[in-house]
């Protein structure tokens, strides 16, 4: 029987890690084998692993994978240590709005200077550290879907964007969590997935995954959203998160802030699901958000068909940011809470 949660990341036996390459489905299910930086960081940047949480899991692992390829073993801490710093700095430059990358990065060079420190070596240390990033991500999602679960009654339809799924992250998902959890505990439960544009997130990966998991799953055009919502039978709208700043301001893939407009104009709730490694409270407010803005190809042509003049610019930030303002609740691994109530929850004195 197909496993409820397909298997997004794992260690390779031979070395490396491997992943499932998103950028092929739903049509092929291909798994790749990284071995070198260099690898880990072209899957990141081209979208092959994906999602923040995953991005990071990724990255932790790309660490560990760096250190064992210069010689990260028993001797020289101080060279596998410089290799270390350098693969924070490729890794880091991989996608910048997401922020758990840079904290799964920081926790790793926090490591392999811990490891170097007490003489310990250093590629042991932090595959054991990533690993741990790994497992404390899959026990989140779990917490996500308990704390979520209230919002997802039997019979209800949550519309969702992009894809915040177990593809997305080392578990269950963020915004697709409460939807397994439900799904399990026996509630009939469906989902209405975005197709989002340009990458088609929603309609590759979301409806890929669910239907997979025998979970309900229509797939609309973005600019579909909002006249399913006037029709007025969505129950709530769950979303992912790639960096929630310190007032709540969330950046998600990009269409989420539109989606925010619509379901607050219709009086649909609007919730946004995520780790505490995705809450940063050392950016005040969203302005200060990094936006990622990537290459013209990707709205040029749409799945090999030109749909775009070359002679016409285009634009394509992969994020926006929602107000806090348009968002009725956070659901956290630490319980659901609103935006005033993010800096009490996770601040370093919480
Ligand atoms: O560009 P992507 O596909 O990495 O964007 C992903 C999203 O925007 C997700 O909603 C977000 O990372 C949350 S994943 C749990």
């Amino acid at each position: 029987m197909t496993p409820l949660l397909p298997e997004q990341i794992a260690w390779a036996p031979g070395g490396g890690f491997r992943i499932l390459d998103q950028t092929l489905l739903p049509l092929e299910e291909r798994y790749l084998v990284l071995t070198s930086l260099a690898q880990v960081a072209e899957a990141i940047q081209t979208l092959r692993v994906r999602g923040a949480p995953l991005i990071g899991i990724a990255a932790a692992m790309g660490v560990a994978v760096a250190a064992e390829e210069s010689g990260g073993g028993e001797g020289e801490p101080v060279g596998v240590l410089q290799a270390v710093r350098e693969a924070c700095g490729v890794l880091g430059a991989t996608r910048p709005t997401a922020v758990n990358l840079r904290w799964a990065l920081d926790r790793m060079l926090g490591c392999a200077e811990r490891a170097a420190a007490s003489g310990k070596p250093l590629a042991r240390a932090l595959r054991t550290e990533a690993t741990a990033i790994w497992d404390e991500d899959r026990a989140m999602c779990d917490r996500i879907g308990e704390a979520g679960l209230p919002f997802v009654p039997d019979g209800a339809t949550v519309l969702t964007h992009c894809n915040a799924g177990a593809l997305a992250t080392g578990g269950r998902g963020t915004a697709l969590a409460p939807v397994y959890t439900a799904h399990e505990r026996g509630r009939r439960v469906q989902v209405v997935a975005d197709e989002t544009r340009p990458l088609l997130q929603g309609s590759r990966l979301t409806a890929w995954e669910l239907t997979r998991a025998g979970i309900p799953c229509t797939v609309i055009a973005d600019n579909m959203a909002a006249s399913l919502l006037r029709r007025g039978d969505i129950a709530c709208v769950i979303v992912g998160a790639d960096r929630i700043a310190a007032n709540g301001d969330t950046a998600n893939k990009i269409g989420t802030y539109g989606l925010a407009l619509a379901a607050k104009a219709h009086n649909v709730p609007f919730y946004v699901a995520a780790p505490r490694s995705t809450i940063d409270l050392a950016t005040p407010a969203g302005d200060a958000i990094p936006i990622e803005e990537r290459g013209v190809a990707e709205v040029q042509s749409f799945r090999g068909v030109v749909s775009a003049p070359r002679a016409a610019k285009v634009w394509n930030p992969a994020f926006d940011v929602t107000p806090a303002g348009l968002v009725t609740a956070y659901i956290t691994d630490a319980g659901v809470v609103r935006a005033s109530e993010l800096a009490g929850r996770f601040g370093a004195a919480a």
